[in-house]
């Protein structure tokens, strides 16, 4: 074993000592994600506070609380938007239709960070003739009770996402469901009546209920593969035989689970529920 091998051991063994440190005094439950993202994301704060070794940035850490939050910021990924994925959208109010002609609609926006998704569903709901708003309802969780705040507020600044009417544009009267008051943009009374809102953890909790159509996108892009089996697996048991589940445009259905989740819209990440039984995987 050369010098250079002893010295990315240690810095490996110092790493593996931050994350765990980080998971169980900072909450953040660093083993389900990817290593290569977490490493990213904590070099970026260590550079920014001008410090090299992993230990010397635990210090920190357990020094500094503005750090701790610095971090933590650093590691949750909240990016959304209204309307992600414009084309997705187009598919799910087809869908959203068909279910409607059924009877009651129960979506699952899971991972919704600050509930723009969620209200992009009853949007859909809301401007389409053939979907009966009255019976749809939409639940948003996320694990971070910051910005379920946001959500069930329903307030976004276009100064902190600054293309906010861009977002908007496949509504063909978005006045309608979105009240504009200088910088801040207020999802109306309406669309906020259709959506809940709770904290969930996609890994460690079973799915709160059973769902006709589960949303569950760009989270699968920073987890590890056991996290994405433990999520799977939430998810297999929240949408009923026959439901529907949407994920990210660059995500995928793993191995283990094709046979339960059909294709109906490949491109766009929609399957169906097709009841064959999945292998189950522990929970951790
Ligand atoms: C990039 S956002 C995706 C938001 C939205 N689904 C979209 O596609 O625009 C990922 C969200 O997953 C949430 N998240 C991360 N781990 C989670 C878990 N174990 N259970 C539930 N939500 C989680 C994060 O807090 C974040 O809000």
């Amino acid at each position: 074993m050369g010098l250079g091998d002893v010295e990315r051991d240690a810095d490996s063994d110092a790493f593996d000592d931050l994350l765990a440190y980080i998971e169980s005094s900072l909450s953040f439950a660093t083993s389900s994600y990817n290593r290569s993202y977490l490493d990213r994301r904590v070099s970026a704060r260590m550079r920014r506070r001008h410090v090299e070794e992993y230990d010397a940035y635990q210090r920190l850490l357990r020094e500094e609380a503005d750090e701790r939050e610095a971090l933590l910021n650093a590691l949750s990924v909240n990016v959304t938007s209204f309307f992600r994925n414009p084309d997705v959208w187009d598919g799910l109010r087809e869908l959203l239709a068909e279910l409607s002609d059924a009877g009651r609609v129960r979506i699952w926006s899971a991972a919704c960070s600050d509930g723009r998704e969620a209200y992009s569903a009853a949007m859909l709901a809301l401007g389409d003739d053939r979907i009966d708003h009255r019976r749809v309802e939409i639940l948003g969780t996320d694990i971070k009770p910051e910005i379920l705040r946001v959500a069930r507020r329903g307030e976004y600044r276009a100064s902190e996402t600054n293309d906010l009417e861009e977002q908007l544009e496949p509504l063909a009267h978005s006045d309608r469901y979105v009240e504009r008051d200088g910088d801040a943009y207020r999802v109306t009374d309406e669309v906020r009546d259709l959506v809940s809102f709770r904290r969930h953890d996609l890994v460690q909790e079973e799915p709160p209920q059973t769902f006709d159509l589960v949303i569950c996108r760009n989270l699968f892009i920073y987890i590890n593969t056991e996290a994405k089996e433990a999520i799977f697996e939430t998810l297999g048991s929240a949408v009923r035989p026959g439901g529907y589940l949407t994920i990210g445009m660059t995500e995928t259905v793993p191995s283990s689970c094709r046979d339960r989740f059909e294709a109906v819209e490949k491109r766009l990440r929609i399957y169906r529920d097709t009841g064959a039984k999945q292998p189950s995987t522990a929970r951790r």
